[in-house]
């Protein structure tokens, strides 16, 4: 093990040994190296001469660039374009960020969690995760309706067994006795559990209700008091649509400090926020449960954040962060945001009065939904797939099938206005086939 992966775990044992033993083999082995860029990092501060330190081009006194390319960014310096972006993403971004989460996170704001580290969008947030906590047969407790590409994340990529409750109730709420089970399940089988929560939901586009949100974090904290280190992951990617009476903030402001157990990771970005799904902006936050604010469990967490983003990116682009940067300091940015939320909110709400319509009651029913891009229809007669082939290719009409009941609407990507022709198109499509 090389010395300073060593002394980051050194510093967990001393500070909070739940933390270290929570991590995967890799993540135990990660660090940060006082490489390249520590030296030329040094190098930035001191060499007043001649700084020859980092494999990158200048040219009076600024980064080296393509005038083609820069005739088209003409907006920005190219020193915010061409360079490399700090490891940990651009400070002022971080910053930034962090002041965003605290304004519309009021259960954070008495609570220690770390800076944001900048990543390749919530994705490449969600493999850090896997890399530093997941080793083969750990636990993934996640809801069935779920986000598919977890399971490329951390069964295929880390080798997790998916551990799946059941997410609604028969009366319409989550299932938050199903995840209490499936939580004590693998406590007592495993003794270490990895929770991703993911509100608003991908599929189904729901938020809990606040005491279904501190239901969560009361079975979380039980079976951490039981003796489970739990590590516990807000997937906030749809942070913000909330459109009816659910929770309006992340859980990861009531889930931080809550139980030296309970390692409690944000993940959130720009990508479906901000609207700029291309950019590949997101960040991983980190909040230890230790008692007296430990800054050197955070600090050493984010080293080996760090070291997996060294070993594999490197570092993110650094274009979409000044352009993020920039968003976030327009004043237009907050009325901006507000408009295209009634617009999303209108498709949302338009989505649910459409369904209402006692015509739809043989062929489906559909899951509760108050939040996000999307919602779910459950089929009565027909298999989800036959049927999104068969709309697709005599309706032209695109959705997602999911398991045998399931299929997914992004009503996100569907005008107000074309909201009843779309379920129209469903409906003849399902009475084609029933
Ligand atoms: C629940 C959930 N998490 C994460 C992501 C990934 O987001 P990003 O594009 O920022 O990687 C998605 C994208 O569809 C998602 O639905």
């Amino acid at each position: 093990m090389n010395p300073l992966a060593a002394e980051l775990n050194e510093l967990l044992e001393k500070n909070n040994p739940h933390v270290l033993a929570m991590l995967s083999d890799l993540g135990r082995n990660l660090f940060f190296p006082k490489g390249i860029l520590s030296q030329s990092a040094e190098a930035k501060e001191k060499a007043h001469k001649f700084n020859a330190t980092i494999g990158t081009a200048t040219e009076n006194g600024g980064p080296m660039f393509l005038q083609c390319i820069q005739d088209k960014l003409s907006a920005f310096n190219p020193a915010d374009i061409y360079p490399y972006a700090p490891p940990a993403g651009k400070p002022q971004l971080r910053q930034l960020w962090r002041e965003k989460m605290l304004k519309e996170n009021p259960a954070q704001q008495d609570k220690h969690f770390g800076m944001p580290i900048v990543t390749n969008a919530l994705t490449h947030g969600l493999s850090i995760i896997a890399d530093l906590f997941v080793d083969e047969g750990d636990h993934l407790v996640l809801p069935d309706m779920m986000w598919g590409n977890y399971n490329l994340t951390f069964a295929t990529r880390r080798k997790a067994e998916m551990r799946k409750f059941n997410t609604f109730t028969e009366e319409g709420g989550f299932d938050v006795a199903s995840f209490k089970a499936c939580l004590k399940k693998t406590a007592d089988e495993k003794g270490k559990a990895v929770v991703i929560l993911n509100f608003p939901n991908n599929p189904s586009g729901y938020t809990p209700t606040v005491a279904e949100g501190d239901a969560l974090v009361e079975a979380i904290k039980e079976q951490a008091e039981a003796g489970c280190n739990i590590v516990v992951v807000t997937d906030d990617a749809y942070f913000g649509l909330f459109y009816e009476d659910s929770l309006q903030e992340s859980l990861f402001g009531k889930l931080a400090n809550i139980h030296p157990r309970v390692f409690s990771i944000k993940l959130d970005g720009a990508t479906k926020e901000e609207f700029v799904w291309g950019f590949r902006t997101g960040f991983i936050t980190f909040a230890d449960g230790a008692p007296g604010e430990s800054n050197a469990v955070l600090a050493a967490i984010e080293k080996k954040a760090l070291g997996i983003i060294r070993g594999t990116i490197s570092n993110c682009p650094h274009p979409s962060q000044t352009f993020v940067i920039e968003a976030l300091k327009s004043p237009d940015f907050g009325a901006q945001k507000q408009q295209k939320f009634e617009v999303m909110k209108g498709r949302a709400l338009r989505t649910k009065e459409v369904l209402n319509d006692a015509r739809f009651v043989d062929s489906w029913s559909y899951y509760p939904f108050n939040s996000g891009y999307f919602m779910c229809l459950k089929l009565n007669r027909v298999d989800a797939e036959t049927l999104r082939i068969h709309l697709l290719d005599k309706y032209g009409v695109g959705a997602i099938s999911i398991g045998k009941t399931d299929l997914r609407i992004a009503f996100s990507c569907i005008a107000e206005e074309d909201i009843a022709e779309l379920f129209d198109l469903i409906y003849q499509a399902e009475c084609d086939l029933a």
